[in-house]
C-alpha cells in the first residue's frame, strides 16, 4: 500500500509518500521559520495560510521524486491533531479531498503517534513494547509503548513543555525564533560549572515535568550576569544542562519501573546533540538501548504521518467524509 502522508499542524508543511512493501520512497519539507520570524513565534493565520499555498506542490514532488502520479496512490494520511486548529484543517482538507477525488481510503493520525514512531523508519528500528520520550514544542511525555495504538501515558509535563522552555529561555537571551536549536548552538560555546541550574521535580516521586520555573531562574540568572556572550553561553549550557539531566533522570526512572530496556526518544528536542550522546551514554550504561530518528525526522515532517497513517490503513482502519480536526487530542 503506497500512502500520502500530510503534516501541517504548526509550522512545517510536510508530505511524503511511504509504501508498506518497499519502505519511504519520498518526503518533502517545507519550512515557514522565516515568514514568523519577524513576529518571534509563530502566527496561526499565517501558517494556515502558508500550508494552502505549500501542500499541493510539495505532494507533486514528492510524486515526482518517487516517480509516481497521483493515481498511483493508494491512501491518504494526514495529521488531525493535535495542533492549530486552522494549520490541521489545511491539511485535513487536502487529504481528505485528495482521497475522495482519487476514490481511496483516508485516516487523520494523531501527530504525536507520528513522532514515537518515526524512529521505525530507520534501518535500526526498535521493536515493541519500548518506552517513548516525547520532547516536542507542545508536549513532553513518557508513554509505554506496546504496539501500534497500545499506549500508556507514565508522564507528562504539568505546564512548559521541553521545547518550549527552550524557546522561552532563548527568547529572553535575545535569539531569534525559532530559540531550541540557537540556544543549543550557544551552549556549546559555554563552559561547565559557570551557573547551577535546578532538576525540577526530580526530589520527588513520579515521572511528570515540569519546565516553566527553569525559564524563571534562566531570566533571574541572566538578569544578575553581565550579558557578555561569554555568560550567556554559560548559561544557555547550564540550563541545557538540566533540562537534559531531568529528561535522564526520569527516563531511569520508566526504565527501572516498568523493565524495559529499549528507550526511543522523538519530537523536536531530540534533535539536540548532547541530548542525544548524553541518553545514549545512559543506555549503554543500563545494557538498553535508544533510538532515535534521524534528525530531520525529529522535528515535524509528513514521513512520520505516512508511517503511522500506514500501519493503521493496512490494520483497515478508516477515515469517514467529515473533516474533523482535534486540535487537543490525549495520546
Ligand atoms: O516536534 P516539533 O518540530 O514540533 C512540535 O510538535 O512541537 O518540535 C519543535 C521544538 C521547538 O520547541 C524547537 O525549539 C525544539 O523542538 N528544538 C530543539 C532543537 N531542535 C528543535 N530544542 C533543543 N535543541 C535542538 N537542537
Ligand atoms: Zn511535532
Amino acid at each position: 500500500m503506497r500512502v500520502v502522508g500530510i503534516e501541517s499542524s504548526c509550522d512545517e508543511t510536510g508530505v511524503a509518500i511511504y509504501d508498506t512493501e518497499r519502505g519511504l520512497l519520498a518526503h518533502r519539507l517545507y519550512s515557514q521559520v522565516k515568514l514568523h520570524a519577524d513576529y518571534g513565534g509563530v502566527v496561526p493565520e499565517l501558517a494556515s495560510r502558508d500550508h494552502v499555498r505549500k501542500t499541493l506542490s510539495l505532494l507533486d514532488q514528492a510524486l515526482a521524486d518517487a516517480e509516481l502520479t497521483r493515481t498511483d496512490i493508494d491512501a491518504v494520511a494526514y495529521t488531525m491533531g493535535p495542533g492549530l486548529v486552522g494549520a490541521l484543517l489545511v491539511g485535513s482538507c487536502i487529504g481528505r479531498s485528495l482521497a475522495f477525488g482519487l476514490g481511496v481510503p483516508a485516516l487523520g493520525v494523531h501527530h504525536m503517534e507520528g513522532h514515537l514512531l518515526a524512529p521505525m523508519l530507520e534501518d535500526d528500528a526498535p521493536e515493541f513494547p519500548f518506552i517513548a520520550l516525547l520532547v516536542s514544542g507542545g508536549h513532553t511525555q513518557l508513554v509505554e509503548v506496546r504496539g501500534i495504538g497500545s499506549y500508556q501515558l507514565l508522564g507528562e509535563s504539568i505546564d512548559d513543555a521541553a521545547g518550549e522552555a527552550f524557546d522561552k529561555t532563548a527568547k529572553l537571551m535575545g535569539l531569534e525564533y525559532p530559540g531550541g536549536p540557537r540556544l543549543a548552538a550557544l551552549a556549546a560555546e559555554g563552559r561547565a560549572g559557570q551557573y547551577r541550574f535546578p532538576r525540577p521535580m526530580t526530589d520527588r516521586p513520579g515521572l511528570d515535568f515540569s519546565f516553566s520555573g527553569l525559564k524563571t531562574f534562566a531570566a533571574n540568572t541572566i538578569a544578575d550576569s553581565d550579558k557578555s556572550q561569554q555568560a550567556l553561553a554559560d548559561i544557555a549550557f547550564a540550563f541545557q544542562e538540566a533540562v537534559i539531566d531531568t529528561l535522564v533522570i526520569k527516563a531511569r526512572r520508566a526504565i527501572e519501573q516498568t523493565g524495559l530496556k529499549r528507550l526511543v526518544v522523538a519530537g523536536g528536542v531530540s534533535a539536540n546533540i548532547a541530548l542525544r550522546e548524553q541518553l545514549t551514554e545512559f543506555m549503554q550504561r543500563v545494557g538498553g538501548k535508544v533510538y532515535f530518528p534521524r534528525p530531520e525526522f525529529c522535528t515535524d515532517n509528513g514521513a512520520m504521518i505516512a508511517f503511522a497513517g500506514a500501519q493503521r490503513l493496512v490494520a483497515g482502519e478508516r477515515q469517514d467524509l467529515a473533516v474533523i480536526t482535534k486540535p487537543r487530542w490525549p495520546l
